[in-house]
């Protein structure tokens, strides 16, 4: 059976490259092969899993680079293994439209909120809950989209709302986050995003 070839992109400790993983072997993601991880540091630990699961890996950061040189290896890696669906999962790189229009509706993102709650330049990782706390919101959640020049701008995929509990820290939120949300919806719009790309070729 013919599968879309898959690249994530990672920068940390890759819980959703995890559950990515995990939904191919379970069966959520079954018209996709993750066949490609690039991380632009070197010692994420999302390379270990990837190690782990027998993923090829490559590394390509953008220290003494411009971007646009960055964006370029970037491409080349892709190509090289010519993926089709480039899934962002902890990816704290903000890609420029060159690069978004190179691969056009075939990026994917996970964002820890409700977008257009806490999103764009300046909200990644922890800060989106400290955000959302400091805010006060009782509900929160996560977003996959497609991605698009516009930082967290690009067209909804899936969205699943979470809780906000009294005495929450944005450590603990993050964990909720992700358990209720992210690691579910990831794979899920993945999935869809895939079947979608097999059913254009029909
Ligand atoms: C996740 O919460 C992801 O949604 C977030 O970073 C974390 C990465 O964790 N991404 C962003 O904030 C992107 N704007 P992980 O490496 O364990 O998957």
């Amino acid at each position: 059976m013919r599968k879309v070839k898959i690249a994530v992109l990672v920068s940390g400790g890759g819980t959703n490259l995890q559950a990515l993983i995990d939904s191919q072997k379970n069966g959520v993601i079954k018209n996709g092969e993750i066949v490609l991880v690039v991380s632009n540091k070197e010692t994420a630990f999302a390379l270990e899993r990837a190690k782990k699961a027998k993923v090829k890996t490559r590394v390509v950061t953008k220290t003494g680079k411009s971007r646009e040189e960055f964006e370029s290896d970037l491409i080349k890696v892709l190509r090289d293994d010519r993926i089709e669906l480039v899934v962002l999962a902890g990816f704290m790189v903000i890609l420029s439209e060159r690069f978004t229009s190179t691969f056009k509706d075939r990026i994917i993102n996970v964002h820890p909120s409700l977008i257009p709650s806490f999103c764009g330049e300046g909200f990644y990782g922890l800060k989106v809950h400290e955000k959302a706390l400091e805010y006060g919101v009782k509900v929160t959640g996560a977003t996959v989209h497609f991605v698009n020049e516009i930082p967290d701008g690009g067209k909804i995929i899936m969205q699943k709302p979470v809780e906000v509990l009294e005495g929450d820290t944005p450590e603990i939120l993050q964990e909720r986050v992700m358990k209720q949300a992210e690691w579910i919806i990831l794979p899920l719009a993945t999935e869809k995003v895939c079947s979608d790309i097999l059913k254009g070729e029909m």
